[in-house]
């Protein structure tokens, strides 16, 4: 049985895509993870007259936990990489997220969409084409600026030297060969020059760890010198976790500054973990996307073409931070500022 809703809301996300007569769509999934995603989009492709394959392969026994990134079940499966290299999209539904056989495929000129979230996000967070402007004028704006500079009232003050790294858009959906996004988010964001990032930056109560799933509770303060962090310091529980959390993984790289960028999706909801924290399959796009949040992270750099691999990975989207480019602001105490960039009625 697929369910109507379901159906009609994947027709529309492909539609988006441009899925179209003449294409092949292959649909990735691990074990049983998302069985009734695949089996929706199988008839979602159908329905708009192109070809669709599904590839079904084992999960990895210690697949997902939290922080680990870039090791998939799709490694070493050469005939299931050559496959899916052959679609001109590829629907993830397995997470092949910073890994070495994504980066292959959309090389290939395959665009790739991954799909986690519950269906009930799909929906309050379905995009739109006018996401896509807002998101791509921003990047335009983040592109051009040779600094970006965070701060908030709680003592905040970061600043990052660019344009060694590329930006990256999210607007939820794909119609571009070789490109990736995630159904849904709208966000947008780019890495510092190496060495080159240096500040403070304070966690206040509200902002959101989301390896952890958590709203900090108590503020922390991290001292960020030459694009590591050397100090986390707090008197709450926030500071010790993220003290023992990163300092397990034994990696030195794992204290670096990873991306940095702002959410713009209107309909995602800051408050979305509080509602939700005890359903396992609730994930974090609302999170990364909600509006105006400074998405602040530490760890890797390989998803923007850095070297860093590490897999200690942490996004902390924060509330009530003000963003400027160059001396340009984007975001004010939480608030988009830019005429452009601003959603309907914000
Ligand atoms: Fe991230």
């Amino acid at each position: 049985m697929i369910d109507a809703e379901m159906l009609r809301i994947f027709t529309a996300e492909l539609e988006l895509c441009k899925v179209k007569p003449g294409e092949t769509v292959a649909i990735l999934s691990a074990a049983t993870k998302k069985a009734d995603y695949a089996q929706a989009f199988l008839v979602a492709v159908q329905n708009l007259g192109a070809s669709v394959f599904h590839i079904n392969i084992p999960a990895l026994a210690s697949a997902n936990a939290a922080g680990v990134i870039g090791k998939t079940p799709l490694a070493g499966n050469r005939a299931a990489i050559e496959a899916l290299k052959s679609a001109d999209m590829v629907i993830d539904l397995m997470g092949m997220l910073f890994s070495a056989e994504q980066l292959e495929i959309q090389a290939a000129g395959t665009r790739i969409l991954m799909v986690m979230e519950p269906l009930h996000v799909l929906k309050q967070m379905f995009p739109s084409t006018e996401q896509r402007r807002r998101v791509e004028t921003g990047a335009e704006m983040l592109r051009k600026a040779r600094e970006l500079r965070f701060t908030s009232a709680a003592g905040t003050d970061l600043r990052y030297g660019l344009q060694q790294y590329p930006v990256m858009t999210q607007y939820g959906y794909t119609d571009t060969p070789g490109r990736w996004d995630h159904f849904p988010s709208a966000f947008l964001f780019t890495q510092g020059n190496d060495e080159d990032i240096d500040g403070t930056v304070v966690l206040m109560p509200g902002d959101i760890l989301c390896a952890f799933k958590r709203y900090i509770q108590a503020p922390v303060k991290l001292t960020v010198k030459r694009g590591y962090v050397t100090a986390i310091e707090g008197d709450g529980i926030d500071a010790a976790l993220l003290r023992d959390y990163i300092e397990s993984f034994r990696d030195p790289r794992a204290y670096a500054i990873s991306h940095i960028g702002w959410g713009m999706h209107e309909r995602a909801n800051w408050y979305h973990m509080i509602s939700t924290d005890k359903l396992p399959e609730e994930r974090v796009m609302n999170a990364l996307s909600f509006y105006g949040n400074v998405l602040f992270s530490t760890g890797p750099n390989t998803e923007l073409g850095g070297t860093n691999d590490t897999a200690c990975h942490l996004d902390i989207p924060m509330r009530n931070c003000s963003l400027f480019l160059d001396n340009q602001q984007i975001v004010d105490a939480g608030r988009i500022v830019v005429p452009e960039l601003q959603a309907a009625g914000r």
